[in-house]
């Protein structure tokens, strides 16, 4: 019978049974009593399991004695109990069958060695098959199918929100055009301008930057819902943490304050990480050793704490005081900048904290303004190593008060109608957070640059692949 790799490693095949593994080769060994060891992954999990393959195997020097690394093949044979160390079972073969030869092994791009990690993005297609990435990818996935778990069990309702828009969601103009539109051959408007209504909607579309908006409405009748997709951003910053299209988590909660938010946040932070270090251990012990040897305590130390929660004003107040030479200076109204995240984070806190009521100059339209007139009931988390992971706020409710904010900020209440009528019909206080999904990925794996947490990153000048 097939099986797989983590099912032969784990014992979850006894000894003696035949079964077939397929896979890839990662090593081969040859001894001198004519007996190879060849080291078989398939992505299941971390290590790669062991087939003992004989000289008297009928395709032993024409097939076997050529196998190289990225060679596929599948192995039939006995599981046995390991005499060497390092892995308590491994194949005794009794057939090898190669389903694919590597072509000229000696340019093969994934040769077994430690290519930096620039080398593997330029080669994203085959970058799948190296430790480094396998490990990535199912820790991914791991946090991915813990989030849904999450809210489930909380009586969450995930909705679909759209890809494709006419709002801008953030209101910070970092948007891709969707069009059909012939861009060499614009109709124009009897004015000169783009005739966007003889465009695909008749009208302006855009690819998401959040679902929050959409999220809002099935708040306003679900009461608990999220949304987990994509999101994207045109926004030209080639830094480790960003990216031009990048997953978001999206809670959006009726009847729910600041703090109820923050709590939620920290909540999921903590059972996100806790399955992890429980489903991935194998691939954790991996990050250890490789990227950041402190990455498990760390993480431990997180689940086992309360998250410190702070004031954005006394957060200004501990950086000005803090005695740091800070590349930009802080003053209150102004944007912390990553540096500003990263000692709050780093050396302040030492762990996650929560950074909370912002000057409302520098945070999105809908939040919800507190009584200060100066402020606005938003949520940073911040993350040691990579700044903001997790931004969210309570939204503004009350008609008036944001009817007065679109209009101090130029705002076409038009453009905000289908919104202002969750205003208008049964208006209930409600909040929400956006988690950034590959800033999370990179902050559990110690991963440090946001384009290897992504299966195929798109920046900046880079959509390949
Ligand atoms: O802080 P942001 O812009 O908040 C929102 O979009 C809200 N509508 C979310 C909500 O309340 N429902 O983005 C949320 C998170 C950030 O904290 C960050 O982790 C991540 O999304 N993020 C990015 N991740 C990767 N690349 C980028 N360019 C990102 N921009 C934001
Ligand atoms: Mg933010």
């Amino acid at each position: 019978s097939f099986v797989t790799v983590s099912d032969v490693l784990a014992g979850k095949v006894s000894v003696g049974t035949t079964v077939t593994v397929r896979g890839w080769v990662r090593t081969r060994r040859d001894s001198k009593a004519g007996i190879s060891f060849i080291n078989i992954h398939d992505g299941s999990c971390f290590d790669p399991v062991q087939a003992v393959v004989e000289n008297s195997l009928p395709n032993y020097s024409s097939e076997v004695l050529h196998l190289t690394t990225g060679c596929s093949l599948a192995v039939t044979g006995t599981v046995v109990e390991s005499a060497g160390k390092g892995q308590a079972f491994e194949i005794q073969a009794t057939t090898v069958e190669v389903l694919g030869f590597v072509e000229d092994p000696d340019t093969y791009p994934m040769a077994p060695k430690r290519h930096s990690m620039e080398y593997l993005r330029e080669h994203a297609h085959l970058r799948a098959r190296t430790n480094v990435t396998g490990a990535v990818m199912r820790v991914r996935n791991c946090l991915a199918q813990a989030i849904h778990r999450f809210f489930h069990e909380r009586g969450y309702f995930w909705v679909a929100t759209p890809i494709i828009t006419a709002s801008d969601a953030e209101g910070a103009g970092e948007l891709f055009r969707v069009s059909t539109l012939d861009l060499l051959n614009v109709p124009k408007t009897e004015q000169g301008e783009v005739d966007f209504k003889q465009d695909f909607f008749g009208k302006e579309a855009f690819l998401t930057v959040s679902g929050q908006l959409n999220a809002e409405t099935y708040a306003c009748a679900l009461s608990k819902v999220y949304t987990f997709g994509p999101t994207f951003r045109a926004e030209n910053s080639n830094t480790s943490r960003h990216l031009a299209e990048f997953w978001m988590v999206e809670p959006e909660v009726a009847f729910a304050d600041l703090n109820d938010i923050a709590h939620l946040a920290e909540d999921m932070l903590k059972y996100c990480i806790n399955a992890v270090l429980t489903e991935r251990a194998d691939d954790m012990a991996f990050f250890a050793q490789r990227i950041d040897p402190t990455v498990i305590e760390r993480l431990q130390h997180v689940v086992s704490n309360d998250f410190v929660h702070m004031d954005y004003t006394d957060a200004v107040e501990i950086l000005q005081n803090c005695g740091k030479k800070f590349e930009y200076p802080v003053s209150w109204g102004t944007d912390l900048q990553s540096e500003h995240e990263r000692y709050l984070a780093e050396e302040h806190v030492g762990a996650p904290v929560v950074l909370k009521n912002y000057p409302r100059d520098i945070k999105a339209f809908y939040m919800r303004q507190n009584d200060d007139g100066k402020t606005v009931a938003a949520m940073d988390i911040l993350a040691p190593g990579i700044g903001e992971i997790v931004g969210g706020s309570a939204r503004e409710e009350r008609l008036d008060k944001f009817d007065q904010r679109l209009a101090e900020l130029g705002m076409d209440p038009e453009d905000y109608g289908w919104y202002r009528d969750l205003r208008r019909y049964g208006t209930v206080p409600h909040a929400g957070f956006g988690l950034g999904f590959e800033r999370l990925v990179s902050y559990v794996t110690g991963m440090t640059n946001i384009r290897d947490v992504i299966p195929f990153p798109r920046a900046p000048k880079s959509a390949d692949f």
